[in-house]
C-alpha cells in the first residue's frame, strides 16, 4: 500500500505536459488491432489501464510491440482475433473491458473477462443488453464480472437507443458493428465523447452522426468497413490536466501552462464551467491533429463564484466532477451539480466518496441520489491531518491530494498507487510545479 501526503504549498508555477489521453489511447490500440496493415501510435498513455487493454489484445492474438518512441500494431482486420487461453483481466479499466466485450462479441471466438475489486462491482448490463441483440452468447452473474462471451461470427447489426450518455456503451456497440454486414445504429440522450467515431472515420469507415433538437445524437456505421492502419499522435489528457489546473485555480498567485492538451468540445466541460465561474482559463495555440483539436491551457489563480452546472454539460465533464467539487469548495456561494447519478457507477461511488470525505474537513456539502451541492468556504482548517482512502479510485486520490495543497495540517491518501491507472507521473509533475507532496 502506497500513501501520499500533500500539505499547504506556495503558488504553483511553470509549464508542464500531462500524459497522453486515456480514452484515445485505448481506442488507438483496439482500432489498430481491427485495421489491415501497420498502425503506429505516438504518445500512448502507458498507464495501468491502457496496458491492461494492450495485454488483453496480445492474448487475443494481436501483434503489438514498442519500437523506439512508437507502439506498432500489425493488424489483420476486424474479426481476426483468436480465443485467448487465459481470462482477460482488465484491472481497474471500465473502458478497456466494455470496449473489448463489444469487439469479442462480434468475432467467432470465446473469451472470459475479469478485473480488480472495483471493476468487478461495476454494472455491465449497459453493454450486455445491446450485445445480446447481436446474437452473442453471454454468461454473467447478475451482469457483473467475471463474464464469458461467445461471439457471433457475423453479428446481427445492433439498433439501439440508450437512456445513458455513455461513450463506453456507444463504442462497445460500434466495435461490434465492425464485423456485421448491415448498418449499426446507436442513439444517445446527450452526445458523449466522439473519439471512436472520429478515429473510425480517419481509418476509412463510413460513419455519420446527427444531433437532434432535443440534444440526442444518432450514430450510424456501415458494416464491414475496410479499416486502414494509420499513424496516431495522441494529444494529452484534459482529464489529467484538470488536476494541476484545479490546484492552480485555488492556490493564491499560481500561474501554469499545460501543453498539447486534447480540447475536443465533448471533453472540455470542466474548463467551460470554470470560465463561467469567473476563472482564468485560456485555450491557446490551437491546432488540428488527426481530427482532434489540440492546444495549450493557461490557468491562473482566480476568485470563483458558485454556479448551477447546466445538466447538458454533464457528459463533457463526467470524469472531472471529483476535482470540480474541490474547486467548488473555494468558490463564493453555492455550486449545484444535478443529473450526475452515473458518478455512483465509476471506479468508486464518487458522490458518496466526495460527500463523506469533504465532510471530514468541515465543508458544507450535501447530496441526493442524483446531485451534489457545496457552499464554498476558503477559511476551512480542520486543525489535524485528514486521512482519505482512495477506494481504488485514481480520481478520488488525486482530488484529495490537490485539496491537501491548501491544508496547513495536510491530507494523507492511502492506497494512492491507484493513481497509476491513469496518471503515473502525477507525483513528479505536481512537484515540478511546486506542490508539496511526500511519499
Ligand atoms: C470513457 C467514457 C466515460 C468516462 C471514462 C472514459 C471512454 O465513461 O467516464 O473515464 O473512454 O469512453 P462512461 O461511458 O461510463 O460515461
Amino acid at each position: 500500500m502506497v500513501s501520499i501526503t500533500s500539505i499547504k504549498s506556495k503558488k504553483l508555477s511553470g509549464e508542464i505536459f500531462v500524459p497522453g489521453d486515456k480514452s484515445i489511447s485505448h481506442r488507438a490500440l483496439i482500432l489498430g488491432a481491427c485495421a489491415v496493415g501497420k498502425t503506429t501510435i505516438e504518445n500512448l498513455l502507458e498507464s495501468e489501464d491502457v496496458l491492461a487493454t494492450l495485454n488483453a489484445l496480445k492474448l487475443l492474438g494481436v501483434n503489438i510491440k514498442k519500437s523506439k518512441n512508437f507502439w506498432e500494431i500489425r493488424g489483420n482486420g476486424q474479426g481476426s482475433l483468436k480465443s485467448p487461453d487465459k481470462i482477460l483481466n482488465l484491472g481497474n479499466s471500465g473502458t478497456g473491458v466494455r470496449l473489448l466485450m463489444g469487439l469479442v462479441a462480434g468475432c467467432d471466438i470465446t473469451a472470459s473477462f475479469t478485473g480488480d475489486e472495483s471493476l468487478c462491482t461495476r454494472p455491465m448490463k449497459r453493454v450486455l443488453v445491446p450485445l445480446e441483440k447481436s446474437g452473442a452468447e453471454i454468461l454473467s452473474n447478475d451482469f457483473k464480472l467475471p463474464i464469458t462471451i461467445k461471439g457471433n461470427k457475423i453479428p446481427i447489426p445492433i439498433k439501439y437507443s440508450s437512456s445513458l450518455s455513455s461513450a463506453q456503451v456507444k463504442s462497445c456497440v460500434l466495435l461490434n458493428g465492425l464485423t456485421s454486414t448491415g448498418n449499426t445504429s446507436y442513439i444517445e440522450r446527450v452526445k458523449s465523447r466522439d473519439h471512436t467515431e472520429k478515429m473510425l472515420h480517419f481509418m476509412g469507415a463510413k460513419i455519420s452522426s446527427k444531433c437532434f433538437d432535443n440534444g440526442s445524437n444518432k450514430v450510424e456505421l456501415a458494416g464491414l468497413p475496410y479499416l486502414k492502419g494509420k499513424h496516431f499522435n495522441i494529444p494529452n489528457d484534459p482529464s489529467s490536466a484538470a488536476f494541476p489546473s484545479a490546484a492552480a485555480l485555488i492556490i493564491p498567485n499560481s500561474e501554469i501552462k499545460i501543453k498539447n492538451v486534447c480540447l475536443n468540445v465533448l471533453r472540455t466541460g470542466f474548463y467551460e464551467t470554470i470560465k463561467d465561474m469567473g476563472g482564468y482559463i485560456k485555450f491557446i495555440n490551437q491546432k488540428n491533429i488527426s481530427g482532434e483539436v489540440v492546444g495549450d491551457i493557461q490557468v491562473k489563480y482566480s476568485q470563483l463564484k458558485g454556479i448551477v452546472v447546466p445538466e447538458k454539460r454533464v457528459p463533457s465533464m463526467i470524469d472531472e466532477f471529483p476535482i470540480f467539487c474541490i474547486v467548488a469548495c473555494f468558490a463564493e456561494g453555492e455550486t449545484v451539480m444535478t443529473g450526475i447519478k452515473d458518478l455512483r457507477n465509476k471506479e468508486s461511488d464518487r458522490i458518496k466518496e466526495m460527500v463523506e470525505n469533504l465532510n471530514k474537513f468541515g465543508f458544507d456539502i450535501k447530496s441526493t441520489i442524483n446531485s451534489i451541492s457545496i457552499i464554498g468556504n476558503k477559511k476551512i482548517n480542520p486543525g489535524r491531518e485528514i486521512v482519505i482512502d482512495s477506494k481504488f479510485d485514481h480520481r478520488i486520490a488525486m482530488s484529495f491530494l490537490c485539496l491537501g495543497l491548501l491544508m496547513v495540517n495536510g491530507v494523507k491518501v492511502k492506497n494512492a498507487e491507484t493513481i497509476n491507472s491513469s496518471f503515473p507521473s502525477f507525483f513528479n509533475i505536481m512537484k515540478s510545479l511546486g506542490a508539496n507532496l511526500k511519499k
